[in-house]
Formats: structure tokens, sequence, C-alpha cells
């Protein structure tokens, strides 16, 4: 679902897009920078950054400021992978300063440069190719949005002919001007001759006392040059995120979207509002998501697999035909045809192959299963390697760390691991081999051998008859005594 990175290509592309992430969000009422708050288990510059690399821009800038290592931090890799470059807002002192910020990067490009808010997460790449377009041969054009409610953005402020001649900020806005419903979504595209010139214009005498790059408006109109404008058909798109209500509402959108791609594509959801899809995830044709489905990271779901109800799966991918049932898997890998759950938890470093189930209450991590095994109930299975149809009884247990270090179960195709037996760990059972139920191995077994470790069992005959009669005899002495008392 997430845009592809792919049309970046060819000369033709000359255009940079600007992120502003600098600001603190001080609306989120958080410790953590608004920009990492998330929808779907992805922060909000993640999306912006999608959609700016999705539009083709050739480099992409994201000024950051206000806890700049933790943003930083968080979008490493793209930093790494060289698709982010970095720029240092100094003084948090307006939109006008972030894009500013970035004069010595940019010295020596022409061309254009769309700049972008770090919290509007809905805009879509199509949306700013066109804004791209729109903006051919002006100073700058503008993204506007026809919106129901108004309150808090900056309005566009049109003359008789429908030109624009301003914005103006909802705080230093008059009554009449407050109920104007086309407002600026914060997403410019401007051509870099001449911008940083017109930038340097721009004073911060205004309620907020900040640098306003809306004020970019009037140094364009004082040059005589217009200002061009579109407005998204879509108004959803260029909702701000500056709270939590609206990191609310953003997410409901956002899982709309995702879930009716989703439907599009063949994917069957009885209750798409109870399904949680993030936008890295990858869905076949013919899986059926049940209520109360949570997918998340880089997920693959394979065709004909039917997941939840009460299911989360993050980083993991599932083979075709498979069920996976009230049941969380991080990190792991799972074949064709597999049944997972009711309620297992399928721990990071997971691979298990086709045909392979993993039942009731059966936590694994970091375990390889062999085709066809079965572990059906209530069972630990940690750093273990186990082969091809082997049948693991219900309460069996790895025993894989002795309170420093964490040792390895090996166990061969074939093996029949009795219910209830302790693999005390570091051990192997062989091919076919065999333990006993209730047995604590703790030596390995080789191949095709039976393991059975458990004290003789001793029969007591009679013995619940003898225990009531003294039950009796204890509770009539007792009463005597009390009789005796009185
Ligand atoms: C801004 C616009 C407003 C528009 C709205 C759309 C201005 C003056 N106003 O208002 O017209 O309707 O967006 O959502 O631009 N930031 C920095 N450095 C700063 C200040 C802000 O990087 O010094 C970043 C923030 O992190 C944020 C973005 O710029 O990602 C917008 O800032 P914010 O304070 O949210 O502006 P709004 O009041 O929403
Ligand atoms: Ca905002």
């Amino acid at each position: 679902m997430h845009a592809k990175i792919e049309h970046v290509e060819g000369s033709s592309v000359s255009h940079i897009a600007l992120i502003m992430a600098a600001g603190q969000g001080t609306r989120m009422k958080s410790t953590k920078p608004k920009v990492l708050h998330e929808i779907l288990d992805t922060s909000l510059l993640d999306y912006v950054i999608s959609a700016a690399q999705a539009a083709g821009c050739k480099r992409t800038l994201v000024v950051t400021g206000h806890k700049c290592e933790e943003v930083e931090g968080r979008i490493a890799h793209h930093i790494d992978s060289g698709r982010v470059e970095i720029v240092h807002q100094e003084q948090l002192i307006g939109t006008a300063n972030t894009v500013q910020s970035a004069r010595e990067v940019l010295k020596g490009e022409s061309g254009k440069l769309i700049v972008l808010s770090g919290d509007v997460p809905l805009l879509r790449s199509e949306t700013l190719e066109a804004l791209i377009d729109a903006c051919t041969g002006s100073a700058m054009t503008v993204l506007t949005a026809q919106v129901a409610d108004p309150t808090g953005y900056g309005r566009i402020l049109r003359d008789e002919y429908g030109t624009i001649c301003g914005i103006v900020e909802e705080k230093d806005a008059t009554e009449e001007q407050r109920r104007i419903t086309e407002i600026n979504t914060g997403i410019y595209c401007f051509d870099l001759n001449g911008l940083f010139e017109r930038l340097e214009k721009i004073g911060n005498e205004n309620a907020q006392h900040e640098y306003y790059l809306t004020d970019i408006v009037r140094v364009v109109l004082d040059e005589g040059l217009s200002v061009g404008s579109i407005t998204s058909s879509d108004s959803s798109e260029a909702m701000g995120v500056n709270s939590r209500v609206q990191l609310a509402e953003a997410s409901h959108i956002m899982q709309r979207r995702i879930n009716e791609h989703w439907m599009t594509e063949g994917v069957t959801m009885p209750a798409p509002e109870l399904c949680w899809i993030a936008p890295d995830v990858e869905l076949e044709p013919d899986v059926t998501l049940m209520p109360m489905t949570i997918l998340s990271g880089p997920t693959h779901i394979a065709s004909g697999s039917v997941i939840g109800p009460d299911t989360r799966i993050s980083n993991s991918s599932i083979g075709e035909g498979s069920v996976v049932d009230s049941s969380v898997i991080k990190n792991s890998e799972v074949g064709k045809h597999a049944t997972i759950g009711p309620r297992a938890y399928v721990r990071p470093g997971c691979v298990l192959d086709d045909e392979v189930k993993v039942g009731t209450s059966v936590e694994l991590k970091n375990v390889q299963v062999g085709k066809g095994t079965k572990i059906p109930h209530l069972s630990y299975i940690g750093d273990a390697t186990i082969g091809a149809g082997v049948n693991i009884g219900a309460g069996s247990i790895t025993c894989n760390y002795d309170g420093t270090v964490k040792h390895h179960t090996t166990i061969g195709d074939g093996a029949f691991i009795g219910s209830d037996t302790m693999l005390i760990a570091p051990v192997e059972v062989g091919t076919q081999a065999t333990t006993g139920a209730a047995s604590a191995i703790a030596h390995d077994v080789p191949a095709g051998a039976l393991a059975l470790e458990r004290s003789e069992q001793k029969n007591v005959d009679g013995w619940h008859e003898r225990k009531q009669k003294k039950e009796d005899a204890d509770v009539s002495s007792h009463d005597t005594h009390g009789k005796d008392a009185q």
C-alpha cells in the first residue's frame, strides 16, 4: 500500500522536497515530538517522506529542531540510505525560518521546492504531483482545501476576481476572515529562483511573533507576480495533526483508506472498521481478515489465509492457506497451510515450515520448526530446532535458560515428545526418538530410542478409606472436647 519509490527516475526530475519537522507540537501535550506520533504504527513524518518520494523528488530534506536526535534516530534508515538529508533549524521561530534553514544546502539548486509539513500525513503523492504541475512558470503555488470546520488553520484570502491576495493565520484573523472555509494546507510549491531573497523580507509582526511562511504570499504579490493555487478534491488530505483528537481522526481516515484499497485488491474483511493494517503490509487476494486484526511492519500475508479474530502480526510473513486465530506473531515466518492458535504467542525469530500446527496457549521464541510438526497445547519452546513430523505433547517445555545463558534444544525428524516433557537444554533428541510423558530430559536421546525419566509408581491400597476413618475420628474427638469446654 505504501506509495512506491520506483518512479524517481531520469534527469527530468528537478524538484526537491523540504519537510518541516522541527516544531514541538505543544498541543499534543507530549514528551514525544509531534511528527513521531503514529498512525497505524507509522510515524506522521514517515507518511510525509513516503508521499514526497512517491512524487519523485530528487532530494528530500527534513528540517529538524525540537528533539532532533530523537526525530533523526527514528528516520535513520532513510538517512543512512541517502533518501533523506537532515537540515537543522537553530531557533524555532516560525515556518519561514524553517525553509530559510535550508538555504546553504540548496545553494546552486534550481527548479521547484515543494514544502511539506511533517504533521500533514494524509496527503497523497498524486496531489503533490498535481501541485508541482500547477506551479509551472509561477513563483509559488499553494495547496488549499475547502473544509467544513476551518478552526486552527490559516485562511485563504481571495479578491473579487478569485485571485489569492493573502493567507491569514487564525490568531491574526478578523471575525469575518475566520468564517472563510478555504484553508491553507501548509503545502506549497516554490520556484527556487528568488525564494530565499523573498523569505528574508518576511517579518514577525503578528499575534505569535513568528516568521510565517504564509507571509511570502504578500512578498510575491508585491513583486507584481501572482500566487497560484490548487484545491484538493479530498479535504481529508489537508488535515493537520495538532492534537490527540486530530491524531485519532487522521488514524481513522488512513485506516479506511488502506482497508478500502485492500478490499479492492480482493481481501475480505467482514468488519473493516475493526481491522488495522499498516501502510507497509502486503496482502494477496483472497486473504480474509476477521475483526480485531492488527497488522504492522513489513508483513506479507499470502492468498487464502484467514487471520483473526483478535490477532496481531508484525514484521512477519504468513504462507498460503494458513489460519491464525486469536494469536500474536512477531518477526517470524510461517509457511503454507499452517494453523496457529487460538492464543498462541510466536515471538521473534521463529521459522515455521508448511503445515505446522501451533495450538492453544503455546509460546514459541527463536524456533525453527519442520514441515507438519505439531505443538498443539500449552507449551513453551524457545531456542530450538525441531525437525519435520514431530509431535510435541501437551505441556512440554524447553528449559532453555539457566539464569545466565540461553541453551539450545534440537529435536530430530519424526520424534515424539511425551506430554509434560521438560527438555533441559542444551539437549538433543534424535530422529524418531520418543520421550516418556512427564520426563525431565537432561541428556541427549539417541535416534529411535525411548527416554524415560521418572520414578517408579507406588500404589498404596485402601488409602482413601483409611484417610476417611482418620478424619472422622478427628472430628468426633474435637466435638467431645468442645462439649467439655461448655
Ligand atoms: C501552519 C500554517 C497554517 C496552515 C497549517 C496547516 C504557518 C504560519 N501556518 O499552521 O496556515 O493552515 O500549518 O496545517 O505556516 N515547524 C518547524 N519550525 C518552526 C515552526 C513549525 O519546523 O519554527 C513545523 C512543525 O513541526 C510542523 C509544521 O512546521 O510540522 C507546521 O507548524 P505548526 O506549528 O503545526 O503550524 P500550524 O499552526 O499548524
Ligand atoms: Ca500544524
